[in-house]
């Protein structure tokens, strides 16, 4: 006869398999984590733009930035830490160094984003290390590995890695709801995430012939949402989100997970984990108190309405509110560490409908070669 299990049979139940959990990481331990390579744009990049010789925006070098984590700034654009660095940690990694960091270790992966890059050239040109960059950046540690461990090795640590992919926003903030007006008329809105998604397909597919397998991708939040995007609504309805950077992003959402589901059809052993990050960002955005927030709107760090002015950290007047970890955003454009860990917690465990086929632990411990 079926019976209801009770609450003390689950804790039993629970606590066995976390026993489980605990006991078959040691017995893996033998084995070290996979590597792990990133590629993007500020979401991701841990510090690559402090090196580059850019404008003062496109750079995280200046307290409060850092301050709820290394009580530094890193060239993180975050209070702390970003969605990846914890991702770092779940897997049992160290900290995944920039690849401009002079003797920086390789040999866990590289971290090559750069704020402000997108995945087209055109996007923030000059300022940023772009996608095409990051990539040849990426051949030259393939390069560099071989020569180190030897062929046949490097080999297989390219394969085994995951390599991470979160990038788009900037093309469709700088580089056409705010961007250059005659970027808007030379193309319409499906035109222009073609072409993103054209480019970013082909990206995907270059790294995969250099041996990635194991693919991670951030989709776009609600980019209408940000505090900037909210003060910058020229609609009536100011304060609400500016629909037409939102209606982009989904756009390219519907785009990209249309173009990872061929990819894995065509690419023999290709697996992916995409995050439909919108709904996710959103229902925090609207719901601040369900996740632990006190403030789903406003930026912690900024100015003006919203702190939607990017003035973050420069003297002399900006506001800086009494804990970051309340707040959604962190500065006009960025999450606070906050949420970049629960971010990276439901990549590392989440399932379908919302991120498949594989979450992000799957990519690291898959075993089948
Ligand atoms: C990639 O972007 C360029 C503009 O930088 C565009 O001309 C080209 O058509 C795009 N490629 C694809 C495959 O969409
Ligand atoms: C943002 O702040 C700066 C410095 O305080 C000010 O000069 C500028 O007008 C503000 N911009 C907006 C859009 O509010």
């Amino acid at each position: 006869m079926a019976r209801l299990i009770s609450h003390s049979d689950y804790f039993v139940i629970c606590t066995a398999a976390l026993v489980l959990a605990i006991s078959c990481e040691t017995c893996a331990s033998t084995q070290p984590p996979a590597s792990f390579f990133i590629f993007g744009d500020s979401t991701v990049d841990a510090g690559n733009n402090n090196y580059i010789n850019t404008i003062p925006i496109m750079k995280a070098n200046y307290t409060p930035y850092g301050e709820s984590y290394f009580e530094r700034p890193t060239g993180r654009f975050s209070d702390g830490l970003v969605a990846v660095d914890f991702i770092a940690e779940y897997a049992g990694l160290p900290l995944i160094p920039p690849f401009l960091q002079p003797s920086a270790e390789f040999i866990h992966g590289v971290n090559f984003a750069s704020g402000g890059a997108g995945v087209l050239p055109e996007t923030n040109q000059g300022l940023v290390i772009d996608l095409q960059t990051q990539i040849e950046y990426f051949e030259d540690v393939r390069v560099s590995l071989k020569q180190k461990l030897g062929k046949a090795k490097a080999r297989k640590l390219i394969k085994k890695a995951v390599y991470f992919i979160s990038i788009g926003s900037n093309d469709y903030l700088g580089g056409y709801v705010l961007g250059n007006p005659q970027v808007r008329i030379d193309y319409n809105p499906e035109q222009y995430v073609a072409m993103v998604i054209g480019n970013l397909t082909e990206k995907i597919q270059l790294l995969y012939r250099k041996g990635g397998r194991r693919f991670g991708f951030l989709s776009l939040c609600s980019l209408g949402c940000i505090p900037i995007l909210r003060d910058l609504n020229p609609n009536a309805n100011k304060g609400g989100c500016f629909e037409q950077a939102s209606a982009l992003a989904q756009a390219h959402n519907k785009a990209l997970k249309i173009v990872l589901a061929k990819l894995e059809r065509q690419l023999k052993g290709f697996k992916y984990s995409n995050y439909n990050l919108y709904d996710w960002l959103l229902h925090r955005i609207n719901h601040p108190s369900h996740y632990g927030f006190k403030d789903g709107i406003d930026a912690c760090c900024g100015s003006g309405p919203f702190g939607g002015n990017f003035t973050c950290g420069k003297a002399p007047s900006y506001q800086l509110c009494d804990n970051p970890k309340y707040h959604v955003f962190w500065d006009s454009f960025h999450p606070s560490q906050a949420l970049y860990e629960q971010l990276a917690k439901s990549l590392w465990n989440g399932h379908p409908p919302t991120l498949g086929p594989y979450n992000v632990r799957e990519l690291f411990h898959a075993k089948k070669r």
